[in-house]
């Protein structure tokens, strides 16, 4: 299959890319006309320039193809950034899902994310039957974003595309085609970490997630969405596995999450005379004391997905 990689320059996107080599298809990277695409076209891969926010492009990008990877968003948390992240992520997969309709585009998979199923407080796994929390989300643009982007999938479903959802859960890894970002798992690596926020996700290996998304591509259900977790563990968790292998010290516990809500009242105060800058920002503060605990077994049963257990996953983190 002819494939248009949508976000191929990103972390989850190139491994899509890979994903679909290893499986027979033919990728074809869209990148904006501003991202490099050197290491892309090093290795031989077709790149082909559009932005999600320019209809006209995304045509020309999607010419010849018969299926869709959308992994292309605006992640991050800021109220700055909250209009183009709502155009990036909302309105930019409505213009690409009405190009994959009117170009006739056999197979679509959606790369929405766990946080668009649900958050909880309790650590008790999400499956895809979840209602929507409401009003009762944490007020976080992106997490808002990617449920209401879905509901853009749900619109073009209705109007024939041929559509699948994938709802990865946190990811580690390396980047496919480029640097990679450190994080959180870097810094857990090397010892930097003391202290947690309370809450935990599902963590999976980014290679494992893109071949997910590949396999719904082949083989998932029309209309249907699929969790891509991992293991269910907390954030303090993870980061004392990370820094066990690399031999560095332990992170000694979680802060309370009263401390969590004091400082998203404090960053909001800053926020609203526009002196909040990332990572502190109140939208980092409201996510303290949330569990995305995810239970991937649909995926499992029906795509044939296989995430491999997190101590391998984060040995291949990189430092
Ligand atoms: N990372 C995670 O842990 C995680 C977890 C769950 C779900 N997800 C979902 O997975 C998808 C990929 O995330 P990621 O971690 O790979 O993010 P990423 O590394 O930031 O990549 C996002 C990609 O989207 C592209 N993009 C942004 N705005 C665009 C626009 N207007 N037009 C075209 N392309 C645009 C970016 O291009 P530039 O390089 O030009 O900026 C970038 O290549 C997203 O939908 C995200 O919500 C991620």
């Amino acid at each position: 299959m002819d494939v248009l990689v949508t976000g191929a320059g990103g972390f989850v996107g190139g491994h899509v890319v890979k994903a679909l080599i290893a499986a027979g298809h033919h990728p074809r990277a869209l990148l904006r006309p501003s991202s490099d695409g050197s290491a892309l076209e090093q290795a031989g891969i077709e790149v082909r320039r559009g932005d999600l926010l320019d209809e006209t492009s995304l045509h020309r990008a999607a010419r010849g193809a018969d299926g869709l990877v959308h992994c292309a968003a605006r992640l991050g948390a800021w109220s700055r950034q909250d209009e183009m992240q709502r155009r990036i992520n909302v309105e930019g997969t409505a213009a690409i899902l009405r190009v994959a309709l009117q170009r006739k585009i056999a197979r679509v998979v959606h790369v929405s994310s766990v946080v668009a199923v649900g958050l909880r407080r309790e650590p008790v796994p999400l499956t895809e039957e979840e209602p929507w929390m409401g009003r009762a989300a944490p007020r976080i643009n992106y997490v808002l974003t990617k449920f209401e982007a879905e509901q853009r999938v749900k619109v073009a479903l209705a109007a024939g595309l041929a559509a699948t959802i994938v709802n990865p859960a946190a990811m580690v890894g390396p980047h496919a085609y480029g640097p990679s970002k450190g994080g959180m798992v870097a810094a857990a690596r090397e010892g930097r970490l003391k202290r947690l926020h309370p809450g935990g996700s599902s963590f999976a290996h980014v290679a494992d997630v893109a071949t997910g998304c590949v396999q719904a591509l082949e083989r998932g259900r029309v209309g249907e969405r699929y969790l891509l977790g991992g293991e269910n563990v907390t954030w303090l968790e993870v980061c004392r596995r990370a820094a066990r292998q690399a031999g560095a010290p332990e992170p000694r516990g979680t802060w309370p999450l009263l401390a969590g809500r004091g400082l998203a009242l404090a960053a909001g105060l800053l926020d609203a005379v526009h002196l909040s800058r990332p990572p502190w920002a109140p939208e980092r503060y409201r996510m303290w004391g949330w569990y995305t605990f995810a239970d991937s077994s649909k995926a499992v049963a029906e795509l044939g997905y296989a995430p491999r257990d997190l101590d391998a996953a984060l040995a291949d983190s990189g430092a």
